[in-house]
């Protein structure tokens, strides 16, 4: 029997994760933050858990380095690849925004000049959302501490995720228009998934009856069936498919906590 390989991410979602796997039975031993090792094998599950950039991912999962791999939506969106999901964890929620300067009049992008300059790190989301209404702006890619953008005349709004909504807040943004929801998901590569069916579906089925997203009517099993329907969607379809209704200016963004059962609704 070969080792199913599990990638996990690196960074803060790390231990909610490794908390559901726990719970689920599939303890990942010695998998932590601060281990200098990133390759964890579990024997007597036949299972190899692995700590990656949580970016890289979608990567090590398509190319089937790993069977199955646990990343944030927002990851996936970005990546653009062809990767089904398995499972919505139902951790980490959040949601992808666009923001503008408070007071700066906006309400909504739309409203945004032509040529306005969109600053974010997720310029595949940011682009596919524009051009999708027709706007003509410039997507300007950044690596982070993206709330900076718009005070220092980099640009005239963000697409970034919020949580708590402190980030924004704390540099003068609001949020006007939602993007999507994110949640953490369970991804799984499709050659693997035929090959070691059983074993993947044991390991979705335990996961399933802990994740906080476990409501059996909202998540139906996958079958080989879903997962090719799945992976025939492409990440422009996915996006399209995420709500995108117009947050009310200055709104209170909902935390992390309150997410999960509203991130189910993006999981279409
Ligand atoms: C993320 C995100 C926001 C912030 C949102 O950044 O990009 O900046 O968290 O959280 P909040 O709504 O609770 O304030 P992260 O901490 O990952 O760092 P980064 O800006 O360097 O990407």
């Amino acid at each position: 029997m070969r080792y199913l390989t599990i990638a996990l991410p690196k960074g803060r979602l790390l231990e909610p994760i490794l908390k559901i796997f726990a719970e689920a039975g599939v303890t990942a031993e010695g998998v932590s933050e601060d281990s200098r090792c990133l390759v964890f094998t579990r024997e007597e599950l036949g299972i190899r858990f692995v700590l990656a950039k949580p970016a890289d991912i979608p990567t090590y999962v398509e190319y089937g380095a790993a069977d199955l791999g646990v990343v944030g939506k927002d990851v996936l969106l970005e990546a653009g690849k062809d990767l089904p999901e398995l499972l919505d964890l139902g951790v980490g929620g959040c949601r992808i925004v666009a923001a503008v300067p408070a007071g700066s009049g906006v309400t909504d992008v739309t409203q945004l000049e032509t040529g306005s300059r969109i600053a974010t790190k997720f310029p595949r989301i940011a682009r596919s959302y524009f051009n999708q209404r027709g706007l003509r702006v410039e997507i300007v890619k950044l690596n982070g501490s993206i709330e900076l953008a718009p005070g220092v005349g980099l640009a005239e709004a963000i697409v970034d995720l919020v949580d708590t909504g402190r980030t924004l807040r704390e540099n003068g943004l609001v949020a006007v228009n939602n993007i999507a929801y994110v949640t953490t998901r369970l991804v799984v590569n499709r050659s693997s998934y035929k090959e070691e069916h059983e074993r993947i579906a044991g390991i979705v089925g335990r996961l399933r009856a802990v994740s906080p997203v476990s409501q059996a009517a909202r998540q139906p099993a996958a079958t080989p069936a879903s997962v090719a329907q799945a992976a025939s969607m492409g990440p422009s379809q996915v996006t399209r498919l995420a709500p995108a209704a117009p947050a009310a200016q200055g709104a209170p963004v909902t935390p992390v906590s309150q997410m999960a059962q509203k991130a189910v609704g993006a999981n279409a």
